[in-house]
């Protein structure tokens, strides 16, 4: 094994434990480094207590704890400040608190729009919206790659586009997209931005003022920290002047029978106990991620996703999805083998020690624009290196002689 990689692996306890898994599923939970899985632990033994409430010495350490991961999570995004981040049970739940609570300063009549390659979560609480409000859903269409098709963007957002919510990288087929031409078409428009970075974050630090959008939504679990938290960054004064989306403790400024007043932000939607401990936890992986060297583990990322698509490529029958090369896409591969159903495949595979995603991906839209119900995906994260490859490409071999 590569010794870059050897070193990494060995902080992360699950890998470290079972040193024959070809892990190979990370965009769809990343596995959870050490000083995350530590962090949480400690916070737990040494520093428990709710947040924001207790005026007592523990109290008072949890708070600055949970205050500290909110500003390590806006150093990893470059946000204007930590007031910015507002701390959620996953992307899911972060794109969720987009739809309402924006979507309740929209019209019948106003435009979001979306694109074909959405992971469900932002797709489906965008069609609940114009199923409450009677707003008009619009859909960026792809090409045969799977990539954005964006040369009808002016005429897909019409005159009445208040958002445009878009995937940063496809979950299925790695894909970028391309966020700066789409944040001009919707500057000109005087639409908002929402960026689902939930395939991006395991791949660096983000950087969302460069990237010029409003909001920003990712989960822990995808950038090697716990589960059960999530986050969404709102440009401030767009946060602002965004009513709440739950109601409940702490979100609030005065309860009185006849009205209630709300908390500025982040905590106008943060009502209730936050996840503390996972944040806690997602700052420590955050952090870690903070010090490495980027530009090295880029290159083998793309590296590894150019070896595999060439080995892909010399199976027969095997139709690989979205774009054709390594360096347009974040390392996450999906193919179909004809006449063989993906889950008998990752069965196969499983068997090996390769763990693999098969089915629909949670983004059926998109499956049917490429033309196939199922597939299986492949998705590569800096501790994978060649072995992994190589032993996928060797299962493949089996997974044909066995199948067909
Ligand atoms: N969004 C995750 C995936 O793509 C669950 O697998």
């Amino acid at each position: 094994m590569n010794a870059a990689v050897s070193a990494l692996r060995s902080q992360f306890p699950l890998l470290a434990a079972a040193p024959g898994l070809h892990y190979l599923d990370s965009a769809a939970t990343a596995q959870i480094h050490g000083a995350a899985l530590d962090a949480v632990i400690r916070h737990e033994t040494t520093c428990r207590a709710n947040v924001m409430r207790g005026t007592y010495a523990l109290a008072e350490a949890a708070d600055r704890a949970f205050d500290a991961a909110r500003h390590s999570v806006a150093r990893f995004l470059n946000a204007g400040s930590a007031e910015e981040i507002v701390f959620t049970a996953g992307a899911t739940a972060a794109l969720n608190l987009v739809a309402q609570a924006f979507g309740n300063t929209l019209k019948a009549g106003d435009r979001v729009l979306i694109s074909v390659a959405e992971h469900h979560s932002n797709f489906v609480p965008w069609q609940m919206l114009r199923e409450r409000t009677g707003i008009e859903l619009a859909l960026i269409p792809v090409g045969a790659d799977g990539v954005l098709d964006l040369g009808r963007l002016p005429e897909l957002m019409g005159s009445r586009c208040r958002l445009v919510a878009v995937t940063q990288c496809s979950n299925v087929t790695g894909a970028w997209s391309d966020v700066a031409a789409i944040v001009a078409a919707a500057r000109q428009a005087g639409a908002r931005v929402l960026l689902d970075g939930a395939q991006a974050v395991q791949h660096g630090p983000q950087d969302v003022r460069a990237l010029g959008v409003d909001f920003y939504a990712f989960s822990g679990h995808k950038c090697f920290g716990p589960g059960g938290v999530g986050v969404l960054w709102g440009r401030a004064q767009v946060l602002a002047a965004l009513p709440p989306f739950l109601g409940g403790g702490g979100m609030i400024g005065e309860v009185t029978f006849d009205n209630t007043t709300w908390a500025a932000p982040p905590q106008r939607f943060e009502a209730g106990t936050p996840p503390i401990a996972q944040a806690i936890g997602l700052a420590a992986a955050l952090d870690w991620m903070m010090t490495l060297d980027w530009p090295q583990i880029h290159a083998r990322e793309q590296r590894l996703g150019e070896l595999l698509i060439e080995g892909l490529q010399r199976i027969p029958q095997l139709r690989l999805l979205g774009p054709a090369t390594a360096d347009s896409r974040a390392p996450i591969v999906s193919f179909d083998i004809e006449g063989l159903h993906p889950h008998d495949i990752c069965q196969v595979l499983d068997g090996r020690n390769l763990a693999l995603r098969g089915g629909h991906h949670c983004a059926q839209p998109l499956l049917a624009a490429l033309g196939v119900e199922a597939c299986t995906r492949a998705s590569i994260a800096l501790y994978n290196d060649e072995t992994d490859i190589q032993a996928l490409l060797d299962g493949l071999v089996e997974v044909q002689r066995t199948l067909t």
